[in-house]
């Protein structure tokens, strides 16, 4: 009975918002619409802004994308014993997907900061090795991201003529050293930002 009843309270206020809703006027319902994506936008910077999970400075943004990059490595090594057993067509799908995760998350997770807190110096002077560790990182990440997203679309037939190369072996070997470099040294960066400096980014 007491689960009817609160079922039916909770169908009410639903048909009352609706209600509500369509007797706003349009400037009215595009204010709401605003507030609520602002909200929305809170909740998810507050998730990702928690400590993170590994026990270290970083928060929780940190940790997931360390975990997604070590994920994409894991994969492309994958991709790459499928490809010694001569199992190109599982190779391709590994490689696409694991290509595709790096992507993202460079975008998503690694401009952004590099600009802010390297080119920037948005949190203050920190010790040299920082900024090196983290402008090598950049170079040889911006290069496997470059490179290894060409060699991606050249395997799905997605470049023009003139780029379709056709001794795949060098090209998807140095893309593999590169990315697998890339994500070492991601690591070191990792431990250097929220390890190793003394005065670390904490995010509460
Ligand atoms: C194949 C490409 C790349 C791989 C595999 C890679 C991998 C990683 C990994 C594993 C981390 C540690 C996770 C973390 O601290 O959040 C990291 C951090 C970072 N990477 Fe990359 N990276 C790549 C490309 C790039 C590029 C192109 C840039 C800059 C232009 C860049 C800038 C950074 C920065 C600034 C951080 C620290 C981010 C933070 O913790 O706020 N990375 N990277």
């Amino acid at each position: 009975m007491k689960g009817i009843s609160h079922h039916l309270a909770e169908k009410r206020k639903y048909l009352i918002s609706i209600y509500i809703w369509y007797n706003l006027s349009n400037n009215k319902r595009q204010k709401l619409y605003q507030l609520s994506s602002l909200c929305l936008e809170a909740t998810i910077l507050e998730f990702f802004h928690q400590p993170g999970f590994l026990g270290t400075h970083a928060n929780r943004f940190a940790d997931i994308t360390l975990m997604l990059m070590v994920l994409a490595a894991a994969l492309f090594t994958i991709g790459f014993v499928l490809a010694r057993k001569k199992q190109f067509m599982a190779h391709r799908v590994a490689q696409t997907t694991a290509a595709a995760l790096n992507a993202i998350v460079v975008l998503w997770a690694m401009m952004l900061p590099f600009y802010k807190e390297i080119i920037q110096d948005f949190m203050g002077e920190r010790p040299a090795y920082f900024y090196s560790v983290t402008s090598i990182h950049a170079s040889i990440g911006l290069t496997a991201f470059v490179f290894g997203l060409f060699v991606t679309l050249r395997g799905n037939g997605l470049v023009p003529k003139k780029l379709k190369f056709k001794n795949y072996k060098p090209y998807m070997r140095v893309a593999y050293a590169l990315y697998l470099a890339a994500t070492l040294i991601g690591v070191l960066v990792y431990l250097v930002w929220y390890v190793f400096i003394p005065n670390p980014p904490v995010y509460v």
